[in-house]
């Protein structure tokens, strides 16, 4: 049988064409070429002479030849120990140009204040290895295909969670295990999509995010003001929505939390409407000088889809999340996990089960808030340490979360102040950013990841920035609390 490619010893695929050549000939030009073309980079090391003579079903003395002749051409090295390698120097033509992006390099980071992430240098990597190591070692993942709405121990460890730390009294049946909150909101706005749903409000101003994975699914985004009680709910019920997406336990990114009063007419609104609320509790662990305020879903499990991350409290990168969705949407939001494919890594769901389990999240947890509570004390001491912020108004937002806002003294752009900030390596969110509508210029600050050492040369930068500004001339610009 004419043997013309292998690929099964090397994963590169060599061709090697019947042409009438001896096959010691064929291998050469074969190898050659793929060096040539880049295949085979300077440095790869090349098949064992027996295990390649194996896979061609010849001897191997066909295969050294073709290995002796390449080294005497320059295209291999031979070297007792290290085998027979792809010579370092040797000239190839990449398989694919390199492209070349006429890009101006941005100043470096050497602040990051810009909000969304926790410090992930604090990940509890040993406590995470050593839950990984349990479920690895105790053999836990032998379901080979878990059930798309989560690994039971799981759902079981976040409904006991969401009832002790959120008065979410749920069912393990009723948690659903998501990839984090954007995850959440697509899968949610698809289904309600599908119920012929089709206008979601969002909080504006609000984490966009979430907003785009809702209209990416289908529905149409309309924005909601926003003051200090939170949701503008009394517009929200001239709208005619279907669905509202909100953050109530604490507004992103003013940090308002959700009056009251609002909640309950919140509330009476969906109750008539049947229209969904999706909870959005994106830093609820994060608490310093105020009441824990309870979820949304505590008081109404029909109409109120509560969303849960682990992306604030561990680590955005893990795509890790839960929701108790209203009992109707269960059995649609499964159904479209089921066909989607979508959903955390089984072993990564029963470490978090593990984590949680064993008290290491709520030791972290308790760590965090004290190292988040410090930063935020840094951050407010260096930036009241200034004038031309102090003059500005009350830093806002700073009872719970990573973030603040930061009002700007009127007359300033937020979004030139944050440019000129990051040209001096110091980068922020504008509040602009988060909004459709005209605000009063702000800017939204992370602390999560700023150490207190950092805290004074940052909230320095700020300064230096708004006192050589002169502020173009504004009008009507609103308050958001
Ligand atoms: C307001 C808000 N909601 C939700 C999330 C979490 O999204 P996810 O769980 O998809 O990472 C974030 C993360 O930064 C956020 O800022």
């Amino acid at each position: 049988m004419p043997l013309n490619r292998t690929n099964r010893v090397t994963g590169l695929l060599l061709d090697l064409p019947d042409d009438g050549r001896a096959l010691h000939e064929r291998l050469t030009a074969a190898i050659r070429s793929a060096i040539l073309a880049g295949r085979l980079a300077p440095g790869d090391a090349l098949p064992p002479s027996r295990a390649l003579a194996e896979e061609l079903s010849c001897s191997r003395w066909v295969v050294n030849e073709a290995y002796v002749q390449l080294v005497a051409e320059g295209h291999l090295t031979a070297r007792q120990g290290s085998g027979t390698r792809v010579a370092p120097d040797v000239s190839t033509r990449p398989a694919v140009p390199p492209v070349v992006l006429p890009v101006q390099a941005p100043a470096p980071v050497v602040v990051d204040l810009r909000p969304g992430a926790p410090d992930v240098a604090r990940f509890p990597a040993a406590a995470w290895s050593r839950a990984m190591h349990h479920v690895l070692m105790a053999g836990e993942g032998s379901d080979v295909f878990p059930s798309a709405e989560g690994v039971l121990r799981l759902r079981k460890v976040i409904s006991g969670y969401l009832g002790r730390t959120r008065g979410v009294t749920v069912s393990p049946d009723e948690v659903v295990i998501t990839c984090g909150t954007t995850h959440a909101v697509g899968l949610l706005a698809g289904v309600l999509a599908r119920r012929s749903a089709s206008r979601l409000a969002v909080e504006d101003p609000g984490w966009s995010r979430l907003g785009d994975a809702a209209a990416y699914a289908g529905l149409a985004i309309e924005p909601v003001a926003v003051d200090g009680e939170g949701l503008d709910v009394g517009r929200l019920k001239r709208m005619g929505v279907d669905a509202v997406l909100c953050s109530p336990a604490h507004q992103f990114p003013t940090g308002a939390a959700l009056s009251a009063g609002r909640r309950r007419t919140l509330l009476a609104w969906a109750a008539e409407r049947s229209a969904v609320v999706l909870e959005d509790d994106y830093d609820a662990e994060f608490r310093y000088d105020r009441k824990p305020i309870g979820a949304l879903a505590a008081l109404d499990r029909d109409n109120v889809a509560y969303l849960g991350s682990a992306s604030k409290t561990l680590h955005p990168g893990l795509r890790m999340g839960w929701m108790v969705p209203p009992a109707r949407l269960r059995a649609p939001v499964i159904k479209a996990l089921e066909e989607s494919g979508a959903g955390p890594g089984v072993f990564d769901q029963l470490a978090l089960a593990q984590l949680i389990g064993t008290g290491d999240y709520d030791k972290h947890l308790r760590r965090a808030r004290t190292l988040y509570r410090e930063r935020r004390e840094a951050v407010l001491a260096a930036l009241y340490g200034h004038a031309v912020i102090r003059d500005a108004g009350p830093v806002e937002g700073i009872a719970a979360g990573l973030h603040l806002v930061l009002s700007l003294p009127p007359g300033h752009d937020d979004r030139d102040v944050a440019d000129r900030l990051e040209r001096r390596g110091v980068a922020v969110m504008p509040l602009s950013r988060y909004t459709h509508r005209r605000l009063r210029p702000a800017l939204v600050i992370g602390y999560g990841r700023l150490s207190p050492a950092r805290a004074p040369f940052a909230a320095a930068e700020i300064a230096a920035v708004l006192e050589s500004g002169t502020p173009p001339a504004s009008a009507g610009v609103r308050r958001i609390g």
